[in-house]
């Protein structure tokens, strides 16, 4: 197998809370990928968030940007400790996070969800409802009502926040949406409100006329939000490609999550036209923090995003068949899993071990004996 070699760096923000613990695992692992397939990931961590504002006063230092600019993909962990509400006035750690979506123009937010069988009682879900779901949630990331104009009036006694779009916001995260679609099962399910809200009617308006002139191979149907968020957990085998806004997605997605059974085993990826983000949708989860029991599934996860991202469709194939040997083996944190009770960095360390093997990653005839982690 002739196989290019790739040098790709990496903008590394671990963040608040258990965001570290997951990033040193990610990059263990994508350590291992390189180790086996010859490739040059070079590491740069930088600081956002809470620890951003302790060491230099803001959540998202000017360093972190130019950084991030420079790199070829950023790898995030998480943002945010309620702890430290005393900010609050001047800026929360989560203005970090916003402020880098906005500065590295990602656009798209891709958030897949899967139900793996292994994992099927953990869901609040009946079984059979989720039995092969595998849904690709695409949000709008940098429009909509969490950047229109917010405000106060009259007193403070009257709040505001605008949602608006500009059709070009629309048509780029619609392109997208319909690109992956043909990847997958080729159906995008557009969710909005437009009975109600202008902004969209003018998402149907736009997203129906790209369909029609570029992707009529795909199918298109609409769906209202309070609908969809019902259909997301009666019937989520409808689902292929959901598309929506920012605020809609942000709800949907943390909604969808069930049907995995944890936040924590979900990765996502932003993009934009230069730039791009890989991160878990879990949050910073300060409870945990320090003590080696998250989850890093979701961190590990979003690694394989990002080599699919760069073409590296082996190297991500070997990581998804890791995170499954795990999952079937029961190599699994405590919250899957709590009569095995990995570590976060045992799994990490699994992970990576399974990922670095020679001759590629061989799950068949991997036995326990094998390896010494396991
Ligand atoms: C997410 C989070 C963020 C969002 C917060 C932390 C700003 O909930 O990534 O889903 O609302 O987008
Ligand atoms: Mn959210």
């Amino acid at each position: 197998m002739t196989l290019t070699k790739k040098e790709l760096h990496i903008a590394v923000l671990p963040g608040d809370g258990i965001g570290p613990e997951v990033m040193d695992q990610a990059v263990k692992v994508l350590q291992g990928i390189s180790d086996s397939f010859g490739h040059t990931f070079h590491f740069e961590t930088c600081l956002i968030g809470v620890d951003a504002i302790e060491k230099t006063g803001h959540p998202l230092p000017a360093a972190t940007i130019e950084r991030c600019k420079a790199a070829d993909a950023v790898l995030m962990g998480s943002i945010g400790d309620p702890q430290y509400k005393k900010y609050a006035d001047k800026f929360r750690p989560e203005d970090g996070m916003l402020g880098l979506r906005k500065e590295l123009k990602l656009f798209a937010n891709l958030r897949p969800i899967k139900a793996y069988e292994r994992l099927h009682h953990l869901s609040p879900l009946k079984n059979k409802r989720i039995k092969g779901v595998d849904l690709m949630i695409i949000r709008e990331l940098t429009g909509g009502i969490y950047f229109g104009d917010h405000g106060r009036k009259e007193n403070d006694s009257f709040a505001y926040d605008i949602c608006s779009y500009y059709q070009e916001e629309i048509e780029r995260v619609a392109h997208l949406a319909f690109k992956e679609a043909r990847k997958r099962r080729n159906k995008v399910s557009l969710v909005d409100k437009a009975n109600i809200l202008e902004s969209s009617r003018l998402w149907r308006e736009t997203v129906t006329n790209i369909h029609k002139a570029s992707y009529q191979d795909v199918e298109l149907d609409y769906l209202y939000v309070d609908n969809a968020a019902m259909q997301l957990i009666t019937n989520p085998i409808r689902f292929d490609v959901l598309l929506t806004s920012n605020i809609f997605g942000d709800i949907l997605s943390d909604e969808g999550s069930v049907i995995a059974g944890s936040l924590g085993l979900l990765p996502s990826a932003s993009i934009g036209e230069t730039y791009c983000l890989f991160e878990p949708v879990h949050g910073s989860y300060p409870e945990s923090a320090g003590k080696d029991i998250a989850n890093p599934m979701g961190a590990i996860l979003s690694t394989a995003m990002l080599l699919e991202y760069f073409d590296m469709h082996a190297e991500a194939k070997s990581v998804y068949d890791a995170v499954d040997y795990c999952m079937v083996k029961s190599i699994l944190t405590n919250d899957l899993e709590p009569d095995v009770d990995y570590t976060c960095s045992q799994l990490g360390d699994v992970i990576q071990a399974l990922v670095a093997e020679e001759e590629g990653i061989n799950l068949k005839g991997l036995k326990e004996s094998n390896s010494s982690i396991i």
